[in-house]
């Protein structure tokens, strides 16, 4: 072991959660180890072993194994008391495992062997029996989708979280004026709630990917065994039965093999961070005294140690940053799929890391966001002031002169003359009086100073889709029943 500390492996996997005491390299007996004349290389075993980190893997592990024990003993394959002890002994690992108890041990691996090899230990040859007509390839792959069906339902949850405090937030800036940009310049005068359901809306599609992806991973590979099936007679159906799946994977080489089913949530997760870093992106800029628009509660804030006067917005810039690791945990799948023969391959185990980090970082990021949203305050007149300063309700009045006979082309032209004039004299629209805009345009009508107040330009987009008070509260009674909130 002291040889090979230096070698990139042996550094590599030194930061390990691996417990020092538990990393006895040389197990009496690997599992597979009998066809070998030599134990394998130190470094080898640390470069291969996998347990430091799929040991996260470990409830997924037992309940496969005793759903498939179960199968084996209806099947007549394993007696009673086999079953029995295989039982008693998962419940006692699992209960060492969940006090920290449980010794992993490098030299077994991965969290499959190192659970067998323990139930073995504690129940003689009943555990020995267990991995009849199944192998680590059906058994990694199912115990995948099971931990990640549970993660996607906890993620689920929080998306909801998230969108619940948009709602929230929405409904009571349904009428908070504020500018709407384009090409980050003031565009149209838009609702600040109308703004936050741009974002329900995007996490609502996200929802839908993750859902989808669930139902496409919620398929049992076990029985496929290494990769042609099991000469065993499995009833694969009791086993996805008992383990919540709604089907079969329906080909054993594909069942081993395939790890789209992580690709799929990671695109659907690298979506879901992108919507949040959009989200982050505004916090910041909204949050600079240059905008002034909201304040975040200080515990999601953090100070200078050199400028005593800073506030900063520091969960937003890291999700905004933490959006990236995960798209690149996506291309990272990809790539560790591509070109890979049928049927497995050890590059899968590979997967396992970025699948990981993807699910921890999202779900770090939407608890961040769902509880630091409720607490985000508005600077309405800071907004409104800002809505003023672009023009913004220039659009409404080229309207107006269309409503009233002029071709809109020319409606543009006569309107962007009127914008000059008010850059010029720097005041808005709406203060201009009457008689300047007939100058330019003589079907200007008396009711035009009402459509050029920015209260009267949202309120005139009152259609589905539209950032008027009224369809943003329609919107929000919409939301709040799907989301089934108070
Ligand atoms: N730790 C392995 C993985 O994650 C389990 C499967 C190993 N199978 C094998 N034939 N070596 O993919």
């Amino acid at each position: 072991m002291a040889a090979s500390a230096s070698s990139p492996a042996g550094a590599a996997t030194s930061a390990s959660p691996v417990p020092a005491h538990a990393s006895s390299l040389h197990a009496k007996d690997s599992g597979w180890s009998g066809r070998f004349a030599e134990p394998v290389a130190d470094f080898v075993l640390r470069y291969t072993a996998s347990v430091s980190f799929d040991q996260r893997l470990a409830a997924a592990d037992i309940a496969g194994s005793l759903a498939h024990a179960a199968m084996l003993h209806e099947v007549g394959v394993l007696s009673g008391q086999d079953l029995a002890d295989i039982e008693r002994g998962m419940a006692h690992i699992r209960g060492e495992i969940e006090r920290g108890e449980f010794t992993w041990q490098l030299a077994l691996e991965d969290v499959h062997l190192n659970i067998e090899r323990r139930l073995t230990e504690l129940v003689g040859d009943a555990g020995k029996r267990l991995h009849t007509g199944r192998s680590r390839n059906d058994q990694v792959a199912t115990d995948v989708r099971l931990w990640l069906r549970g993660e996607i339902d906890a993620i689920l949850a929080l998306l909801r979280d998230v969108q619940r405090a948009l709602v929230a937030q929405a409904a009571m800036h349904a009428s908070t004026i504020m500018p709407g940009f384009t090409h980050l310049q003031v565009a149209q005068p838009v609702t600040f709630g109308h703004h936050l359901l741009a974002y329900v809306e995007m996490f609502e599609r996200d929802a839908e990917r993750l859902a989808d992806a669930r139902r496409r991973l919620n398929r049992l590979p076990l029985g496929a065994a290494a990769l042609a099936g099991t000469s065993f007679p499995i009833d694969r159906a009791f086993v996805a039965q008992r383990l919540g799946f709604d089907g079969l994977c329906e080909n054993s080489l594909d069942a081993v093999s395939d790890r789209d089913f992580a690709i799929e949530f990671c695109a659907a997760a690298a979506l879901v961070m992108t919507h949040v870093s959009r989200l982050a992106e505004e916090l910041v800029l909204w949050m600079s005294p240059r905008y002034g628009f909201i304040r975040l509660p200080d515990r999601f804030t953090t100070g200078s140690s050199i400028m005593p006067q800073k506030k900063n917005p520091d969960v937003p810039e890291l999700a905004r940053g933490k959006s990236g690791r995960v798209t690149g945990h996506l291309v990272s799948l990809l790539m560790l799929m591509k070109g890979q023969p049928l049927a497995y391959n050890k590059d899968n185990q590979e997967d396992k890391e970025p699948l990981f980090d993807t699910v921890d970082t999202l779900r770090g990021t939407l608890r961040a966001f769902a509880e630091m949203l409720p607490g985000l305050e508005v600077d309405a007149a800071a907004m409104r002031r800002a809505a003023l300063e672009g023009f913004a309700t220039a659009t409404d009045l080229a309207d107006h002169l269309v409503k009233r006979g002029l071709p809109f082309r020319d409606a543009h032209e006569a309107v962007a003359r009127v914008v000059r004039l008010a850059a010029e004299r720097q005041c808005d629209l709406a203060d201009l009086p009457l008689a300047d805009l007939q100058r330019f345009a003589p079907q200007v009508g008396p009711e035009v100073h009402a459509l050029l107040a920015v209260e009267g330009s949202v309120a005139a987009r009152a259609h589905v889709g539209g950032t008027a008070p009224a369809q943003v509260l329609a919107q929000v009674a919409g939301w709040r029943s799907r989301l089934a909130m108070a």
